[in-house]
Order: structure tokens, then sequence, then C-alpha cells
């Protein structure tokens, strides 16, 4: 029957069109359930928070407004005047809305062509009949599945009190379509968010303040990576980075924002053009009727899943942002990959342990395994490498010679443990302590394979060859 399908995905986002795609092609008949919708809310958009108002479109403003700063403070020193550049921000946006739709309408083209159906509407589980699951989608259609897929994803964590209106007090749907520069802006929460916002308008011109309510920056990175970080976007960029923040009101005054907070024992009230509240984001189950199934969720909301993203009731699997581990498109998409192969009968992995942390900002930092503190607390004896991207020549030619790379190994059998790196296009430059960690590679492994000259990945050569302290140039 048309309804009746082997595997029924709800989310299209990068864990759900990714499971929905694999699942197609291991020969399923599948059907992709998603509500998103497109910026102006009047079409449906497939790609979820990393496509819609997550990963890309914060890339490209990231990439915009990173021009916009090279020309303004950083191609003197080429000898090149280009003299005082001017914005159309609602240009920038309308370049960003390009990419994103590109991306969208390309996986309806993908659905179509893996032969994945598609249905725009909001999935809720209502109940089960001869051992298939059913959907009941926008209230009217059912659906019946043998195994379904739940990936809905997250949605902002809300701050008590704290009404966001998308237009002077902002989440990240707001923060990724501001036409016009506030003159300033208040970010509350400095994580990944926080300072990938916080950085392109800062870029662009706004003076910057970012509350944080922990007492330490980054914790979730290797602090030796996070005290750089916070002196270049502080000293360096004159992000106004307030550590120990405590919230205790916000007024949205309209045309502007009051922000009443205490640090030190000191309470102050500041008035800001645009408030970006980032503190975090919660599983998204709204709507799906758990309850109808008993589909189990933890205190958090996570639903509970083991380690091959099974749930609590069988045939009913869950991947991405919606159960525990980081909130990653990567780890989405691989979960949901892995999904799709474990219905087929195939045994995947996803290794949590070795999954990639990129933050955008500039300069970039990425990161992969164990942290020194993680090392420590652990017992583990780690030797450590370190070199920095100064003496690099590609790096010298770049322009952008700031930052590190330490690689951390076991000490007795050379295992890389863990990679942290700072610096231009560690982005891309992570991949290969990934690929190194999954193949477990040692530190002396890295030492004798051959870089390229003059290239930034050199830096990761020297750190390894510095864990073993036979570092050539630094
Ligand atoms: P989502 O992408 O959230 O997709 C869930 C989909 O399910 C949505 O389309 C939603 O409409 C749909 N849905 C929900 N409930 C239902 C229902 N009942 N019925 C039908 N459909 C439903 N991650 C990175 O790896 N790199 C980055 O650079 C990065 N940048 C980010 C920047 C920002 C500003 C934000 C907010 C996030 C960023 N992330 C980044 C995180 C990334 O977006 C998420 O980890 C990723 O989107 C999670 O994928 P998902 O498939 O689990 O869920
Ligand atoms: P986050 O978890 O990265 O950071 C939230 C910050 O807000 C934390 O530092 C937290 O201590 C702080 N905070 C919490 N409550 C607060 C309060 N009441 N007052 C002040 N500060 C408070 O979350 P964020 O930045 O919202 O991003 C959500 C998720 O999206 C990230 O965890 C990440 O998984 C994903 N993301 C990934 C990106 C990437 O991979 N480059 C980019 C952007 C987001």
């Amino acid at each position: 029957m048309a309804n009746q399908f082997d595997v029924a995905v709800i989310g299209g986002g990068p864990g759900g069109y990714v499971a929905a795609i694999r699942a197609a092609q291991l020969g399923f008949k599948t059907v992709c359930i998603d509500a998103g919708k497109n910026k102006a809310g009047d079409a449906p958009a497939l790609g979820g928070t990393c496509l819609n108002v997550g990963c890309i479109p914060s890339k490209a403003l990231l990439q915009s407004s990173e021009h916009f700063h090279t020309i303004q403070h950083e191609l003197s020193e080429h000898g090149i005047s280009a003299g005082k550049p001017t914005i159309d921000v609602a240009k920038m946006i309308e370049r960003k809305d390009g990419i994103v739709n590109k991306l969208t309408s390309g996986i309806a083209f993908l659905f179509k062509k893996n032969k994945v159906e598609s249905i725009h509407g909001v999935a809720a589980f209502a109940g089960q009949d001869n051992g298939k699951w059913l959907l009941n989608i926008n209230g009217e259609q059912t659906i019946s599945a043998t195994h379904v897929i739940v990936a809905t994803g997250s949605i902002p964590r809300p701050l008590p009190n704290v009404e966001v209106d998308n237009k002077t007090v902002l989440d990240n749907v707001g923060a990724l379509n501001q036409t016009a520069i506030p003159k300033k802006l208040c970010l509350i929460g400095s994580g990944v968010i926080g300072l990938e916002m916080g950085s392109v308008w800062n870029r662009l011109g706004s003076e910057v303040t970012v509350l944080e309510a922990l007492p330490n920056f980054m914790p979730m990175a290797d602090s030796q990576l996070a005290t750089e970080a916070f002196k270049v976007f502080t000293k360096e960029q004159g992000l106004n980075i307030l550590l120990g923040v405590k919230i205790d009101a916000v007024k949205n005054n309209g045309k502007n924002v009051e922000v009443t907070f205490t640090t030190d024992g000191n309470s102050q009230t500041q008035t800001f053009d645009k408030l970006i509240v980032a503190i975090g984001r919660i599983p998204n189950t709204d709507g799906l009727n758990t309850e109808v199934i008993g589909l189990a969720k933890n205190e958090r909301g996570f639903i509970e899943v083991d380690d091959e993203c099974r749930t609590n009731l069988p045939n009913i699997w869950a991947i991405g942002d919606v159960v525990r581990g980081p909130m990653l498109a990567h780890k989405a998409s691989e979960e949901g990959v892995a999904v799709a192969e474990r219905i087929a009968g195939q045994k995947p992995h996803v290794n949590l342990d070795v999954i990639p942390s990129v933050v955008y900002t500039t300069p970039e930092m990425a990161w992969v395994g164990k942290t020194e503190e993680q090392l420590k607390s652990a017992g583990i004896e780690y030797r450590k490498g370190q070199s920095t991207f100064a003496a690099n020549g590609r790096a010298l030619g770049l322009g952008q010679a700031k930052g590190f790379v330490k690689m951390l190994v076991d000490d007795k059998t050379d295992r890389i443990l863990g990679v942290h790196m700072i610096g231009p296009m560690v982005s891309e430059l992570i991949s290969e302590a990934v690929v190194a960690m999954e193949f477990s590679a040692s530190g002396e492994d890295i030492a004798r394979i051959i870089h390229a000259h003059p290239t930034l990945s050199e830096v990761i050569h020297e750190a390894a060859l510095a864990s073993d302290k036979r570092a050539l140039h630094g």
C-alpha cells in the first residue's frame, strides 16, 4: 500500500535526511517526514537546523564579515589600499539565503534521485498495528512503517523570563537575519554560537559584549587552547567577554533592550540595540506524542538510546541532537548512516570518542580526542608535543601566523590521544588528526609521514616530532 513503508524517518536535518538516503540506497521503501520551512515560512525546506538556521548560514556570514575585516585591517601590510570599505548587510544576508536555498533544494533533489518519499508536515506517534508503527502527519494522514528513525533535532534553550521576539531579542534564527549592524550587541552565552555570531558582528563594527555564566571560558576545550582563544578574542579583537555573570533581568523596549546582570557581586544595567541568547540547545520532541507509545526519555528530555541508537521500543531508533552526545551535524549524519545499515543487518560503528569539534572564529579552533585535563583526571600518563604557526612559512605568507597545534600521546604506547589546534584553517587540518586517531596511529606515525612544504600541515608534523622531543624547527 502507498502509505506503508519499511523505514520512516522523522526529521529532515543532517541526521534524518542522510539516514533516509542511506536506507533507500539499501533497498528499503523509505519516507522522510519533515516539518521545516524556508525563511519566509511559505514553503517546505529540508536540511533542518544545520542547513536553514545553523552551520551553513553562520559560515556564510563568517566569510562575508571576514572579507570586510581583511580589507580594513590586513591588506595594507601587503601594500594594497582599497579605500574605506562599505558593507551592504542586506546583500550579505541575500547571499547567505542563496547558499541555504541551493543546499536545501539539493536535498529535495537527492531524495528524488534515491527514491526517498518526502512528506512535509509534523509527524506524531499514533500506536502500533500488526507489528508496524503508526504515524499521524499533521493529525490527518496516517502512515505505517516497520522501522522509525527519530531525528527531530534540537531547539534553543530558553532563558527563564526572557521572550525571544527575533526582532530585538534574538536566538540563532534572528541572529542570522539582521539586515543592519547593531551598534551595541549583547550575547548571553560564550559557547560556540556566542563566539561565532559575536565574531560576525564584531568584524562588521558592532561593539560586542558577551555575558557568560561560568567562571571559566570554553570549559569543553583544552584549557591551554581556551586561554589562548580568550586572549585573542578579548585583547586583540576587542570582544568584551565577562565571565561568572548572573543575568538578573532582561527588558525588551522594542527599540533596544536593557540587560541587568551581576559580576563580582556588582549589579549593573546596560542598554543594547540587540541581544542574542545562545545558552545551549535542548532536545526537540515537541508534538511527537512519545507518551502515547511509551518512548523513554531521560530527565533532560533526550530520547534514551543505547550505543547503537536503539530506543526502549523495538524498531524505533533515535539519532542526532535528540539523543546523547555532542550536538554536531557530522555526528547526527554518521548515526543516521549507521542506523540504516543496522536495519539492513550490517555492523557499522560510530566512534563517539573521535568526533572533531570546530569553532569557525578567527583564528579557528579545532580539536579531537582527550584534553590534557581529561588525561590528568583519568590518571593517564602522556607526552605533549606542541608547535606554533609563528614560524610556518605558509602561515606567514597567508598573514595568519597565530596559534599552535598540540598533540597528546600515550607515554608508553605513543598512541595519539588528543589533538588541539588554534590557528589558520585548522577546521581542515583537524581531519588529519581524526584519520590518524581512527587508525590508532602513534605520534611517530605522523612524524614519519611526508607533509608537503610549505603547508600549514607541517605544524602538525612538527607537533608530532615535538612529542618525541625531536622537533626540527621548534
Ligand atoms: P536538526 O537539524 O535540528 O533537524 C531536525 C528536523 O526535524 C527539523 O527540520 C525539524 O523541523 C524536524 N522536526 C522536528 N520535529 C518534527 C516532527 N514531529 N515531525 C516532522 N519533522 C520534525 N554543527 C556542526 O557540526 N557544525 C557547525 O558549524 C554548526 N553550526 C551551528 C550553528 C548554529 C547557529 C546552530 C544553531 C547549530 C549549529 N550546529 C553545527 C549544530 C547542528 O545544526 C546540529 O547538530 C544538527 O542540525 C543536528 O541535526 P539533526 O538532524 O539531529 O536535527
Ligand atoms: P553552548 O553549549 O556551546 O554554549 C552555551 C554557553 O552558554 C555555555 O558557555 C554556558 O555556560 C552558557 N550559559 C548557559 N546558561 C547561561 C546563563 N543563564 N547566562 C549566561 N550564560 C549561560 O551552546 P550554544 O552556543 O547555544 O550552541 C548550541 C550548540 O550548537 C552547541 O553546543 C554546538 O553543539 C552547536 N553549534 C556548533 C557549532 C560548530 O560546530 N561550529 C557552531 C554553533 C553551534
